[in-house]
């Protein structure tokens, strides 16, 4: 079942934060996935100060954390690195550190193997995944294209979001290609949370609530957007702000 969650712009950040603190105090064990990028920026400002500054202390103490998806290419300390940018934004921030923290090991492995781990890491259990949503449709880098059979694998990076990378993201360099969790990974995760805002992204938003529509079982599943897959999920929340849901 989809649910999708409309919040007002201003308050989009706090409540997304709010309901991840209150998951955490009732399953502090949980195993998450969390990607990176300017959409849950404002959501891990937010968590990080709930630990630390309000005092809550502890939220993420027991929790198990699994990276999302990792460019190639890159420095180990390149601002765009996606381990590099959670760490700066939420980990490195939390007093005392999540229980575990799995990176894509791309600087000390050979790519393939990289991902083969990262997955066998995947598939110890997810319970909540959260993702952002490409302005191309990908989740994660499973970029268009994908299926949703697709594995945890070493992919390419569309150039839009290699764009992104450096022209948003800070990269010093494009990257040469990526590691992501694959679809079909994701989907086996207990519950997910689709994050999107801005009004850039009402027009993709749109496209993959269309492919609710029923198209999804019919059309050539490689044209769809990358995130319609997730609508077969069982338990997945669109959570997007006003700007995103009724732009255009
Ligand atoms: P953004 O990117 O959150 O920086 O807009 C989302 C994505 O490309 O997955």
């Amino acid at each position: 079942m989809t649910r999708l969650d409309v919040l007002p712009a201003a308050t989009w950040a706090d409540w997304v934060a709010a309901d991840l603190a209150a998951r955490l105090r009732a399953e502090p064990d949980l195993r998450l996935c969390l990607p990176t990028g300017d959409t849950p920026s404002p959501v891990y400002e937010r968590l990080a100060a709930a630990d630390g500054v309000a005092g809550d202390g502890a939220l993420f103490g027991r929790a198990t954390i699994v990276l999302l998806d990792e460019y190639l290419g890159l420095a180990p300390d390149d601002p765009a690195r996606c381990d590099a940018r959670l760490r700066r934004e939420l980990l490195d921030r939390l007093d005392p550190p999540p229980a575990a923290f799995h990176a894509i090991d791309v600087d000390g492995l050979d790519p393939a193997e990289a991902a083969r781990r990262h997955d066998a890491v995947a598939a110890r259990g997810l319970d909540l995944t959260l993702l952002g949503l490409g302005m191309n449709g990908h989740v994660g880098l499973n970029e268009p294209g994908a299926r949703p059979d697709d594995p945890t694998r070493v992919v390419d990076v569309a150039a839009s979001s290699r764009e992104v990378a450096v022209e948003r993201y800070g990269a010093g360099r494009a990257p040469t290609g990526g590691i992501t969790l694959g679809i079909a990974r994701l989907l086996e995760s207990r519950e997910i949370w689709l994050l999107v805002t801005g009004e850039r992204k009402a027009g993709i938003l749109r496209r993959v609530l269309e492919a609710r529509e029923g198209s999804a079982a019919t059309a050539d599943s490689t044209a769809l957007p990358p995130a319609a897959f997730l609508l077969g999920h069982p338990n997945l929340r669109i959570v997007a702000d006003e700007d995103a849901a009724h732009a255009g």
